[in-house]
Formats: structure tokens, C-alpha cells, sequence
């Protein structure tokens, strides 16, 4: 059978990575595939060839994308551009050709998604975009096609590796933090813009994506609540750990009575939990069904090889069905189109979770007594307190608690009361928590 041709857009660290694992892999790619996968034609502005195996295979190599997309011959349009512009118009047009797209862009995924899909079932082609969360872990296979006979309950992921990278590196060996994104951007990993990678912004990506096949609800990019890594301090660290906990950067996706719950922020999770343990750059995804209960997805979440891996095996499953019937193909988010539910995402007020609060307070009869009245008259319950010695000479103290699960706009009033207290300086520093128990 001819090989079935396609288009890259982009040759930087996923694309080279993919043009690689083509090549080295392309005889057992195709005895799986049914017929080789061909790369008929490349465009890029920049690349290294000294870091791509089988440059030279490649058909033809321009700089300019629209011709790829508008090239009779291909079939697949792989997207490894990244950014919202150039890659929606061109993913919008090689749809409109007729061409099935796979990509690794989980920003237009998540912010594009719902119009991208519909113009594809529109046209009866596929997009896969496996490589869009957690690089290597086959996690949207799996959450599409292994646990389709559960109902979930929540999903609990590190899907961010140079996140994970850093919070591991500064716990770790004390680095600077600056030290370790430069080290991160050097390997591959960190986003164009870095601070999508620190302010939780590609783990919100990716969590938006995770939430929608999840709970087959649409991708509502702009309704999931997204705190950064960068205000993260290192006697937090070190707080957490003394109380058996480590501070992770979790995308957190949870069906809860009232709606369901979508956001990434800094969690203490208790030290023995298998992904309290998922460190450097590789990503870690809990995920709980009712049936299955929970299953741990773990692997390297960012790097040219492994994300190519994921670009790969989109690439076998299209080829694979190329000739199979739309209606018949899975679902773009899982859930057939017509059946998405409106279930709506929580504002983060309504989310209920556990918190460890750090304030400094004078060190004088009484102020413990009033921050506990605040917290029970707001109806918190607190699991553990702590008061941390002062130094010679000084006059405040540092708590630390630890508290039972409540709403968060009740946590949020209670904070505010007690910064408001005379003898409480300064802001109260809040980590959300979870136990994730299955
Ligand atoms: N910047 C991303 C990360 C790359 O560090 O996880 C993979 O999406």
C-alpha cells in the first residue's frame, strides 16, 4: 500500500523529535500502521539539523506553511508551530482542504478547540492531540478509549514538566529558582513564553483539555482558575514537609454537587501519595473512576522524543482509520458531539478543598484564641496548628494550620477577617490541600 503522506508545520524541539522517531522507528511504525507514514513536505523558519535523524528522508523543506496546507498531495497536516497564530488559520484551512491535522498545541486546543472540532466533523476529519497534555503519557487515550466505561470523579495531574522541574530542583538541591527555568528552557521543555510554564497558565491548557473528556463538557479555557509556582516560598517548603506533605503544581478537575471543579494551583499533598513523589520533569495524572477507581498515568511530559511518541501514535491512529466512517471514528472529546453536558465549571469561591494557612502574629495572650474563634465562627475546622518559636528578641511568632475541607468563599472571609486583626501583620499566605485518597 502507498505510504500515506503528510505535512510538517514546524521543526523545533517536537518536530525534529518527530521527523526522528519516523525514522529510526518507521519499519515497526508501519507493520502497525498498515503502510508507512511519509513525510512528504516541511516548513520551518529555523531549525538545528544536526539534532534531527533523517532530515534528508523529508520531501521537500520551505518556510512557508500555507503552502504545506494547501498541497493536494498530503493527507495529514501535523501542527507543531504552537501559539494561536499562525496555527489556528492553518489548522482551519487544512480542515477546510480536507486534510486530517494532528497537533501538540494544547493552547489552541484548549482556547480553539470546540470551532476546530466542529469544522472537522463538518468536513467528516480527524485531529489528535494526544501530544497536547502530559508529552509521552497516552493520557487522552486513555481517558477517550481505556476508562470509557466509568463514570469519573476526579482528575489530580503534574502536567507541567518544567513546573514539576523547578518546585523538585529548589526542594531538592536549593537551586535558585531563575537558575532552573534557564536550565529547563536550555533542555527543550519550557514553553516559548516561560511564564505559561510558572503561572500555571499550560497547565491550565492542559487541564481544560483533561476536564472536557473527562465530563464531556466543551472546553471553557477561560472558566478554569489558574495560580502560579512563582510566590512559592521556601519555608512553605520546608512547613509542608515537617507536616508530611509536599507542595505540588496540581490541575485539579472534579465533579462536585453544585458543578465541576477546574483549577491549577500550588497543593499540599501528603508525602506517601505516589504522585507526591512524581519529580523533575516528568507529569504524573490521577485519575478516578467509579468502577476502575483510581489509575496513576505516569511518564515524561515534555522533551522532543517523548511529545514526538505521543505525535506518533496520533499519527498510526489516523492512518489507521483513514478510511473508516466519521460517525464512527472516537470522539473528538469523548462524549459524541450532540451528547456534551452544560454542567457547569465552579467559580472558585464554590470549590471546596483544605488549606495550610502561614500568618505572623504578636506573640501575646489571646491572639490564637481570636484567629480560632474566626475560623469556627466561619465554620473551618482545623486539622493541625503549629506555632513556631520566635527569635531572641522578637516580638511575633509564625502559625502554621492546617485545615478541614470547606468552601472557599468561607475561607476567603475568614482570611480577610483575620488580616484585618491588629495583631496579625501582613498577608495571610494560603496553600490549598488535598488528600487524595481514592
Ligand atoms: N512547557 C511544557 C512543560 C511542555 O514543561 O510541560 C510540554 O507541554
Amino acid at each position: 500500500m502507498e505510504p500515506v503522506k503528510i505535512g510538517l508545520l514546524g521543526l523545533g524541539t517536537v518536530g525534529g523529535g518527530t521527523v526522528t522517531v519516523l525514522t529510526r522507528n518507521a519499519r515497526e511504525i508501519a507493520r502497525r500502521a498498515g503502510r508507512g507514514i511519509e513525510i512528504a513536505r516541511a516548513a520551518a523558519r529555523d531549525y538545528r539539523p544536526e539534532l534531527i535523524e533523517g532530515l534528508d528522508r523529508i520531501g521537500h523543506i520551505g518556510d512557508d506553511a500555507f503552502a504545506v496546507v494547501e498541497d493536494p498531495n498530503i493527507q495529514i497536516v501535523v501542527e507543531l508551530i504552537g501559539g494561536y497564530s499562525p496555527a489556528l488559520e492553518l489548522v482551519m484551512r487544512a480542515i477546510d482542504n480536507g486534510k486530517h491535522v494532528v497537533t501538540a498545541n494544547k493552547a489552541l486546543i484548549a482556547k480553539h478547540g470546540n470551532e476546530i472540532f466542529a469544522a472537522a466533523r463538518e468536513k467528516g476529519v480527524m485531529v489528535g492531540f494526544e501530544a497536547a497534555v502530559a508529552g509521552g503519557i497516552p493520557i487522552i487515550k486513555a481517558l477517550r478509549e481505556g476508562l470509557a466505561a466509568n463514570h469519573i470523579e476526579w482528575i489530580a495531574g503534574i502536567i507541567n514538566g518544567t513546573g514539576n522541574f523547578i518546585l523538585s530542583e529548589m526542594r531538592d538541591k536549593g537551586r535558585a529558582f531563575a537558575d532552573v527555568l534557564a536550565e529547563a528552557q536550555a533542555l527543550g521543555y519550557a514553553e516559548a513564553d516561560p511564564t505559561f510554564d510558572v503561572e500555571g497558565i499550560d497547565a491550565a491548557h492542559k487541564l481544560t483539555i483533561l476536564g472536557s473528556l473527562a465530563f464531556g463538557i466543551p472546553l471553557q479555557f477561560e472558566r478554569c482558575f489558574t495560580e502560579g509556582i512563582s510566590r512559592i516560598d521556601a519555608q512553605d517548603v520546608a512547613n509542608a514537609a515537617e507536616l508530611g506533605y509536599r507542595i505540588k503544581h496540581l490541575g485539579i478537575a472534579r465533579r462536585s454537587p453544585g458543578g465541576i471543579e477546574l483549577r491549577v494551583h500550588p497543593t499540599l499533598i501528603p508525602e506517601r501519595r505516589l504522585l507526591a513523589n512524581v519529580d523533575g520533569v516528568m507529569n504524573g495524572v490521577l485519575v478516578k473512576g467509579d468502577a476502575v477507581g483510581p489509575t496513576l498515568y505516569y511518564g515524561a511530559g515534555a522533551g522532543a522524543l517523548p511529545t514526538a511518541s505521543a505525535v506518533v501514535a496520533d499519527l498510526v491512529d489516523v492512518t489507521r482509520t483513514l478510511t473508516t466512517d466519521p460517525s464512527n471514528r472516537v470522539p473528538h472529546l469523548a462524549f459524541q458531539p450532540d451528547e456534551l453536558a452544560d454542567t457547569p465549571v465552579l467559580a472558585m469561591d464554590a470549590i471546596r478543598t483544605s488549606y495550610y494557612l502561614r500568618l505572623t502574629a504578636l506573640d501575646r495572650p489571646g491572639v490564637m484564641a481570636r484567629i480560632a474563634s474566626i475560623l469556627g465562627e466561619e465554620g473551618i475546622s482545623i486539622e493541625a496548628i503549629k506555632q513556631k518559636a520566635p527569635n531572641k528578641g522578637e516580638t511575633q511568632v509564625t502559625l502554621v494550620m492546617l485545615t478541614h475541607r470547606v468552601i472557599e468563599g468561607r475561607m476567603n472571609k475568614a482570611i480577610a477577617r483575620i488580616e484585618a486583626l491588629d495583631s496579625v501583620q501582613g498577608a495571610v499566605v494560603r496553600i490549598r490541600m488535598e488528600s487524595l485518597s481514592g
